[in-house]
C-alpha cells in the first residue's frame, strides 16, 4: 500500500468543533478540528458504519450519532468497546486547503 492525498475542504469550512467528511472509493474520511488542531480518521464507526463526522464532538471525542460509541479524535481509539479502535489518518494544510492521505492500492488501475 502506498499512501495518495486528496482535497478535503478549504479551511474557512471547517470550524473548531466541526467535521468534514470525504468518501473516497466508497469509504468515508473525515478531518475533525478540536482547537484550531486538525485531525484526519477513517470515519466509518466500527459498529455499523455510521458517518462518525455527524457525530457529537466533544473536546477530542466524537460520539456516534446511531448508538453512541466514542472516540478519540486524536488517536482514533474507540472509548467504549475495546478492540474497535478507527484509524488515525495524515493531514496537511496547503495554500489553505485542507487534505487527508489514505493508503493507496500499489496496483492501482
Ligand atoms: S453505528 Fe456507530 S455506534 Fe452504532
Amino acid at each position: 500500500m502506498s499512501e495518495r492525498w486528496f482535497r478535503v475542504c478549504p479551511r474557512s469550512e471547517l470550524k473548531s468543533g466541526q467535521a468534514k467528511s470525504i468518501t473516497i472509493l466508497g469509504r468515508p474520511y473525515a478531518v475533525f478540528d478540536v482547537g484550531g488542531e486538525l485531525f484526519g480518521l477513517d470515519s466509518a464507526c466500527k459498529h455499523m458504519r455510521a458517518n462518525l463526522a455527524n457525530g457529537k464532538i466533544v473536546g477530542h471525542t466524537v460520539e456516534c450519532f446511531m448508538h453512541k460509541w466514542r472516540y478519540d479524535i486524536k488517536s482514533g481509539q474507540c472509548l467504549t468497546n475495546e478492540g474497535f479502535d478507527t484509524t488515525s489518518r495524515p493531514v496537511k494544510i496547503v495554500e489553505d486547503v485542507v487534505w487527508i492521505a489514505v493508503e493507496w492500492p500499489e496496483n492501482e488501475f
